[in-house]
């Protein structure tokens, strides 16, 4: 098993823990998903993982695996 992407790194939290949030507070974009927890906000890096999990619901990502495009961060961060 190689090395797998499980979290945001720069807020300490992890995909699976973010995808309990984002379905119990109804969260369908990375926006919605920054504005409650700042995940994405610092580097930048999980904004694709992000959007994957939201659209799959994966929380553990290979460093080969198809990532979902993510949308352009809104200008309110
Ligand atoms: S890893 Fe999520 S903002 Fe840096």
């Amino acid at each position: 098993m190689g090395y797998q992407v499980t979290a945001c790194i720069c807020y300490r939290t992890n995909f699976y823990n973010l995808k309990l949030l984002a379905k119990a507070n109804n969260l369908s974009t990375v926006d919605e998903v920054a504005e409650l927890t700042g995940c994405s906000t610092g580097c930048g890096l999980c904004r694709p993982y992000i959007a994957t999990m939201l659209a799959t619901g994966k929380t553990e990502f290979g460093l080969d695996d198809e990532l979902v495009e993510a949308e352009e961060p809104s200008t309110l961060f």
